[in-house]
């Protein structure tokens, strides 16, 4: 019988299977902040296989490699334009100890990362390696110091490492092969300082920040932009205790936000999930709105010029570990539910840049929200990579503001979200991008765009969608998701309409 009904459903376009929205796209709205390329950043962390096998496997490697990194990771991080790279953690960062990471490979010193799997780490990827991979990628680098663990000298002396042109620290990178400074600006001072970065409290943590940043130094015309740990979550009280003791200090402050799609934790399988699972991952995730509005606001009250940037250093799903990986590695798989996730997340960021400044989903390659997967020689796309990839127009765009009256959708663990997802930005060229996803499984969405001025002259469009939200692509097969084009959309005078099919991620570009 029930079958029976949806057949007709479906059958019956535009009746009960099909939602609709209007939307008022504003493009003619003045003073609209520039979205920063830097909320799509990415992070890299000594954890599991990200940095070792998925990005560095030594010159010595029958994999592919320039210099040591896997050509094959190179060339897809290239064509997703990363504006950021954090590095070297995470938790890993706060026991860090840089000068284990420099000079001749074969000398350096071997460490135990502690937190994550007690793997035997042989620092063979330390500070050049990273500094030169980022110049390859005309990627900025944003380093994490040590601060749980570490000292104040060891950090001021990373920087001068890192960015004097002259002294003790320059002669040393010089006699190890770099005779120029890099030009590093984002400095992380701590990770997670209230847990795993030195298990501090707000209070404590504002005082060692202003020490440690204190002296990391601007060297040479390297000006330093200076990032102290923040939140997690909706820790407000430490956002409200930092500000007010160091906000006069800092350049940014952090915030992570994970989406962890159960109750009490429960993170549940990559790709094993059911519907309910996949609507409490959506209403998770879209609770970050909620997260930055909050930090915002605590923040302009200390700082109304909004001086100091919010940085969500960390973000993106986190589900159990793949079975038959190592517990500690974090490795997991991506399917189309993450390439929703990750397409609502970057529509909400572009509403509050005047505000938020980075993003840096974690992680780059091989751990939880990645874009790459790695597999011995083979390598992955993952869906959310694809994401990336068609979002990246909206990079240091000027935002357009949209107004509709969504619907929402409320899971079963409670929560509500919107039932539709949409971001608009105009780039250097005078051209239009509007990036929507339709969170519904079982409906599709209809979508009438209706411009203040704008008579578009064509549009041409890109979409993501799969055979079902558990689909991911697989080592040794044909891709399952990837981006097609989409000849959906249909231009008459000022309006543009479209359908988009159940969970699926549209971008248009508008002439
Ligand atoms: O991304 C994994 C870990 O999550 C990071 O190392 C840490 O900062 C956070 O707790």
């Amino acid at each position: 019988m029930s079958r029976v009904i949806l057949t007709l459903m479906t059958l019956i376009p535009g009746l009960l299977l099909q939602a609709q929205v209007k939307v008022s796209v504003h493009e003619t709205a003045a003073d609209q902040p520039r979205i920063p390329a830097e909320i799509y950043g990415q992070f890299s962390e000594h954890l599991g296989r990200c940095i070792y096998e998925g990005i560095w496997v030594g010159p010595d490697s029958d994999i592919p490699n320039i210099d040591g990194y896997r050509t094959d990771v190179l060339n897809a991080l290239r064509d997703l334009s990363v504006p950021v790279l954090r590095w070297p953690g995470g938790c890993f960062a706060d026991e860090y100890h840089w000068m284990d990471g420099i000079g001749p490979r074969e000398n350096r010193p071997q460490m135990v990362n502690n937190n994550w799997g007690g793997t035997v780490e042989d620092n063979s990827f330390g500070t050049h390696e990273f500094l030169n991979l980022c110049e390859m990628l005309g990627t900025q680098p944003y380093i994490s110091g040590n601060v749980g663990s570490g000292t104040v000298e060891e950090l001021a002396k990373w920087v001068e490492y890192m960015t004097a042109e002259e002294g003790t620290m320059a002669d040393l990178r010089a006699a190890n092969g770099r005779k120029e400074p890099w030009k590093v600006k984002y400095l992380g001072v701590g990770n997670e300082s209230w847990g795993c970065g030195g298990d501090m409290d707000a209070e404590y943590y504002a005082d060692v920040y202003k020490r440690y940043a204190l002296y990391a130094r601007n060297y040479d015309g390297n000006k330093l932009f200076k990032i102290a740990c923040g939140a997690s979550e909706d820790d407000y009280k430490w956002t409200k205790t930092v500000m007010k003791k160091a906000g006069g200090r800092l350049n940014g402050l952090s915030l992570h936000y994970y989406t962890v799609p159960g109750w009490d934790c429960d993170k549940g399988s990559a790709t094993d999930f059911t519907a309910d699972e996949y609507y409490n991952t959506l209403t998770r995730t879209a609770g970050v709105e909620e997260i930055l509005r909050n930090h915002i606001a605590i923040m302009d009250s200390y700082d109304p010029d909004r001086k100091v940037a919010l940085i969500l250093d960390e973000w993106g799903t986190w589900y159990e570990v793949e079975p038959g990986f190592i517990e500690g590695h974090l490795y997991q798989q991506n399917t189309m539910r993450d390439a929703m996730v990750a397409a609502i997340n970057l529509n909400i960021f572009h509403k509050y840049t005047n505000r938020l400044k980075m993003c840096n989903i974690a992680q780059v390659v091989n751990v939880l929200h990645s874009m790459i997967l790695t597999d011995g020689p083979r390598m992955l796309l993952t869906p959310t990579y694809y994401i990336f990839k068609m979002f990246k127009v909206h990079q240091d765009a000027t935002y357009v503001p949209v107004s509709y009256s969504p619907g929402s959708i409320t899971s079963t663990s409670g929560a509500s979200m919107e039932n539709f997802s949409i971001s608009a930005s105009r780039d250097k060229n005078d051209v239009l991008h509007v990036s929507m996803a339709n969170p519904y499984l079982d409906r599709e969405q209809k979508v009438t765009l209706s411009f203040d001025e704008l008579k578009p002259k064509g549009v041409s469009a890109q979409i993501l969608k799969a055979d079902g939200i558990n689909a991911y692509n697989d080592f040794g097969k044909a891709p399952s998701v990837s981006p097609a084009a989409f000849y959906g959309a249909k231009v008459s005078g000022k309006t543009l309409t479209l359908t988009l099919p159940p969970a699926s991620v549209v971008v248009l570009e508008v002439k």
